[in-house]
C-alpha cells in the first residue's frame, strides 16, 4: 500500500467519480476510507463512524461476515472464473439458482438470470419484457411506463425509464417510448395532496390516463421500486401498489419490480413484492444479492413469463442477452453463503424493528429542528428527512448548509447519505439499537451546525 501522503496527493487527480463534478472532487477530494468493521468504517485519517449508509444500500451484512468472505476466498482457489454463456455452466451458479428459486417461490418467481449489478439487472428486465410480448406475438407492445422520481440506474435504458433529470439530461435523446407518471410523493406532488391514500388513487388515475392515451397495445411494461429509494426514500401507501398490479394485469402489461434496495430484507420482508402482497412478473436484484462484497446481480422471472419462453418453438425466445461476468463462479459462491447468512440471521426482523426506531428519532428530530421539512420511512430499514430553507415555500436547504450537517454528523460519528435536500440512512441489517440511537443523537447534532 502505497502511503498516507501518496494517497492524499493523488485522490481523484487520476479517476473520474461517479455522480460527481470532476472539478469539484478536484477542489473537495472525498473522503478515502481505508477499513470496514462490524457496521463501522475507519478513514484514512483514522476517525471510525458508523457507517449509516450500508455501503450503498447493499453491506446489509456489515463488513465483517466471514462465510461470505471465507466463500469469495475458497473460489478464487478453485475456479476463479468461467462463462454461463450457452455451452457451459458452473456449481455454484446452479447452486444458486436452486436456492433463488426457492427463496422467491413466494413471490411466485422461479428462474433467474445473471448479471453484473443493479443497471444491467433493469437493463436485461426491460430487454426480457420486449422479447416476452414478442414472443406472444404482440411485437408492437415496446412502451415503458415508470414513475418520476424512480431511480432505475445508469444504463441508457435505465436512464430512460428514470425519473430524476440529474441522470437524464446530459445524456438525451434517451430511448424512445418511455413515460413518466407522477411518483406517490405526499411532500410535494401535482396534486396538491397530502394525504398517502387519496394520492395514491389519484396516480393510479394518472396511470390509467396514460395507458388509455398511449394504447394498451403499445406498452411492455410497467416499472418502479416498491419504495422508491434514491429519489429520496418514498414508500407509497399499500393500495398504490395493489392498484398498479390489478391495472397491470387487466391490460397485459408486465409489471417489472426493481428490487435492487429491496430484495433480501430491507424493507423487513424478504421482498418488496411479498411486503405489499403483490406478484411481480420479474425483479431486478442486485446490491445485497452478495453483500456488496463482489458485483452481481440476478433478474428473477415469474413461472407465467418463463413458460412462455420457455414453450417457445419457432426460436424467438432465444436470450440474445448476456454478459461475460453473467453467473460468475466468484459472485455465485459469494451469493450462495450470502443467502444462507441471510436466512441464517433472519436480518429482515432487524431491520423491521431498527427502521421503526429510526423512523420514530426522525420524527423526534422533525419536532426539534425547523430545517426538517418532511420525513419519510417506516417500512424497514430506509429512512429520510428533507431539509428545507422554508417550511412554507418548501424552498431545499442550501448546499453549504446541507453540507455543514453532513461535516459535523461524519465528525460525531456518524455517516450519512446527502441526495440533493435528502439525508438518508439505510444502514446495515444488523445494526443494534444502541447504534441507531448513536446515528440519531449524531444527527441531531449535525443538524443543530447548519
Ligand atoms: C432501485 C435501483 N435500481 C438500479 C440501481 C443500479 O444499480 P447499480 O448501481 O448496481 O448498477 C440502483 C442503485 O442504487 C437502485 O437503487
Amino acid at each position: 500500500m502505497k502511503d498516507e501522503n501518496f494517497l492524499k496527493a493523488n485522490n481523484a487527480r487520476h479517476m473520474w467519480h461517479p455522480m460527481a463534478h470532476p472539478a469539484d472532487m478536484h477542489a473537495n477530494p472525498p473522503r478515502i476510507v481505508t477499513k470496514g468493521s462490524g457496521v463501522r468504517i475507519t478513514d484514512i485519517d483514522g476517525h471510525e463512524t458508523i457507517d449509516a449508509v450500508g455501503g450503498l444500500w447493499n453491506v446489509n451484512l456489515g463488513f465483517s461476515n466471514a462465510a461470505v468472505k471465507e466463500a469469495i476466498k475458497s473460489q478464487l482457489d478453485d475456479l476463479p472464473y468461467y462463462a454461463t454463456f450457452r455451452g457451459t455452466s458452473n456449481d455454484q451458479v446452479i447452486e444458486l439458482s436452486y436456492m433463488l428459486a426457492e427463496f422467491f417461490e413466494p413471490d411466485g418467481l422461479s428462474r433467474s438470470f445473471f448479471t453484473s449489478g443493479g443497471s444491467d439487472s433493469v437493463e436485461i428486465m426491460l430487454r426480457l419484457a420486449r422479447q416476452y410480448h414478442k414472443v406472444r406475438g404482440q411485437a408492437g407492445r415496446t412502451k415503458y411506463l415508470s414513475l418520476k422520481k424512480g431511480y432505475h440506474g445508469t444504463h441508457t435504458g435505465g436512464a430512460s425509464i428514470n425519473g430524476n433529470a440529474n441522470f437524464r439530461t446530459q445524456y438525451e435523446p434517451l430511448l424512445a417510448g418511455c413515460h413518466h407518471l407522477p411518483a406517490p410523493y405526499t411532500y410535494r406532488n401535482p396534486f396538491n395532496e397530502t394525504d398517502p391514500e387519496k394520492l395514491a388513487q389519484l396516480c393510479l388515475q394518472a396511470l390509467e390516463d396514460e395507458i388509455a392515451f398511449q394504447g394498451p397495445n403499445t406498452i411492455a411494461a410497467f416499472i418502479m421500486e416498491p419504495v422508491l429509494g434514491a429519489g429520496g426514500v418514498i414508500p407509497p401507501h399499500p393500495s398504490f401498489h395493489k392498484g398498479v398490479r390489478e391495472i397491470c394485469s387487466r391490460h397485459s402489461i408486465l409489471l417489472l419490480l426493481d428490487e435492487v434496495i429491496t430484495a433480501f430484507g430491507r424493507l423487513g420482508s424478504w421482498s418488496g413484492g411479498r411486503h405489499f402482497g403483490i406478484k411481480p412478473d420479474m425483479i431486478s436484484t442486485a446490491k445485497a444479492i452478495t453483500n456488496g462484497y463482489f458485483p452481481f446481480g440476478a433478474v428473477m422471472i415469474s413461472d407465467a413469463v418463463a413458460e412462455t419462453f420457455e414453450g417457445d418453438t419457432a426460436g424467438v425466445a432465444n436470450i440474445g442477452s448476456g454478459y461475460t461476468y453473467s453467473g460468475h463462479p466468484v459472485g455465485a459462491a459469494a451469493a450462495v453463503a450470502c443467502l444462507k447468512e441471510t436466512q441464517r440471521l433472519n436480518v429482515k426482523d432487524n431491520a423491521a424493528a431498527r427502521g421503526t426506531q429510526m423512523f420514530e428519532g426522525f420524527k423526534a428530530l422533525m419536532e426539534k429542528h425547523d430545517i426538517i421539512g418532511d420525513v419519510r420511512g417506516g417500512v424497514g430499514l430506509m429512512t429520510a428527512m428533507e431539509l428545507i430553507g422554508d417550511k412554507d415555500k418548501k424552498t431545499p436547504l442550501d448546499k453549504k448548509r446541507i453540507d455543514a450537517v453532513y461535516e459535523a454528523t461524519y465528525a460525531a460519528g456518524t455517516m450519512v447519505r446527502v441526495s440533493g435536500p435528502n439525508l438518508i440512512c439505510s444502514p446495515a441489517l444488523v445494526i443494534e439499537e444502541a447504534e441507531v440511537a448513536k446515528v440519531l443523537s449524531d444527527i441531531d447534532h449535525g443538524l443543530s451546525q447548519a
